[in-house]
């Protein structure tokens, strides 16, 4: 009679559960192209009185002429939001008929949700953070030569941030490559990918010439999730979360872009100071615990970190700095060879169109970025790839995506593995 009771509970929480989600019935992403600096305007003040979630640009500030802009507009407002933009003559597309539905459709594969053996995890599809945390454990057991796991830091929430340590054992300093993945909460397939790519390096390294020498004269330093409260929140409450939980202002508003919130001109330009806003860069440089910590912990060890990757979605791009000036970075010209070279080698794989550049050119100027910081650092190879797609999904990418998604991303990474490490 007991276990009947806890199932008859268990099941009423699941269904209460699905009913405390945020939930995007009839929402619709809009694809607009501004064309005068008065319509830019016009949209710049309804986004902000609406408050609405903008996807591209992430800034009200930055929607400019002739550059795309992405909008999530909830149903209840679509229809008078769309006739006022056939009022003032701006041309719109619907790049996502209903938000909730492709959530629905493209939120896990069939995986069934049970306790797995490393040899059994799909990779081709996503997992909450407890199966991430399950997964670090497996990886670190069945590989334990070439693998450590260390502890980065904790969450404001008190999660436990691991990184991964993978290359040979040796009695000389090594040099490292740094990757992290989920600064941004919502941006599911940046952690697919980090996963994706511990898994190719643990299965292929024997046979893959290139990574059997990386490995002996370099450490992958890679943390899977980084903003695991964000992430975990996305999973459990909000699917569309950007920023970490932090409270702010009283707790009236939570969370902050920890993408704005390292000290690389922290708090300057395209950030805001508004907790509400997607883009909050928080109350000081690095006063977010997860970017303390991978502050300290790369600045310690700066002098042997040949790059530094950041993996985000959307956007099919690969990003150089800076984010916070026009100006080129001291090894911009190498940078982008390498980046043209591994966007070549990433369309080779399945045609998927990259675009290379720094991000003050190529998006929009923003001030406290992890990838602006590692430059800034001294890191000679910094780059923030924003994977698929250019916004038929967006952040909503579907799990059949992952696997083509990550065999693109793995070429593209290579690329510049193989020059970071033939430099040294
Ligand atoms: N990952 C990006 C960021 O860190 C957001 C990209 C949204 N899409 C776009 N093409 N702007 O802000
Ligand atoms: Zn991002």
């Amino acid at each position: 009679k007991r276990i009947l009771l806890c199932i008859c509970i268990l099941g009423i929480l699941t269904q209460v559960g699905a009913y405390l989600k945020v939930q995007y019935n009839g929402d619709q992403v809009l694809k607009l192209t501004l064309k005068t600096t008065d319509d830019c305007e016009h949209m710049q003040n309804i986004c902000k009185q609406l408050q609405l979630d903008l996807w591209k640009p992430s800034r009200i500030e930055d929607i400019q002429p002739g550059k795309e802009m992405h909008v999530r507009i909830p149903f209840p407002l679509l229809q008078k939001f769309k006739e006022n933009l056939h009022q003032y003559s701006i041309p719109f597309e619907v790049m996502i008929k209903d938000v909730q539905k492709l959530i629905d459709s493209s939120n896990v594969g069939d995986y069934r949700r049970q306790k797995k053996i490393l040899a059994e995890f799909d990779y081709t599809t996503y997992h909450p953070m407890d199966e991430i945390y399950q997964w670090m454990d497996q990886v670190k057991e069945a590989y334990s030569d070439l693998v450590s796991m260390h502890y980065l830091g904790s969450t404001y929430e008190l999660r436990p941030i691991y990184y991964f340590k993978i290359g040979w054992p040796s009695d000389k300093q090594k040099k490292i490559i740094w990757m992290d993945c989920g600064i941004h909460a919502r941006e599911w397939i940046a952690v697919a990918y980090c996963q994706w790519f511990v898994k190719e390096i643990l299965e292929t390294h024997k046979t893959n010439p290139l990574l059997q020498k990386v490995l002996h004269n370099i450490d992958f330093y890679i943390v899977p999730v980084l903003n695991i409260d964000g992430f975990v929140y996305s999973w459990n409450v909000n699917r569309l979360w950007r920023k970490s939980r932090s409270p702010h202002n009283n707790g009236s508003c939570y969370g902050v872009d920890l993408n704005r919130n390292f000290n690389s001109k922290w708090g300057s330009i395209g950030a805001s100071n508004n907790c509400r806003d997607e883009t909050y860069c928080g109350t000081g440089p690095a006063s977010e615990p997860e970017v303390n910590a991978v502050s300290k912990l790369l600045g310690s060890l700066k002098s042997d970190v040949l790059c530094f990757l950041t993996i985000h979605s959307y956007g099919q791009l690969l990003l150089l700095p800076y984010g916070y000036t026009k100006d080129p970075s001291i090894n911009h010209e190498e940078m982008i060879n390498v980046a043209q070279k591994a966007a070549a080698k990433l369309q080779e794989k399945h045609g998927t169109e990259y675009r290379v550049g720094s991000t003050s050119h190529l998006l929009y100027s923003n001030s406290g970025s992890s990838r602006d910081w590692a430059t800034d650092l001294g890191i000679n190879f910094s780059y923030t790839f924003e994977l698929r797609d250019t916004g038929a999904h967006g952040f909503i990418l579907p799990a059949n995506q992952i696997r083509p998604t990550c065999e693109e991303t793995m070429a593209g990474v290579m690329t510049i593995v193989e020059h970071v490490d033939a430099k040294f």
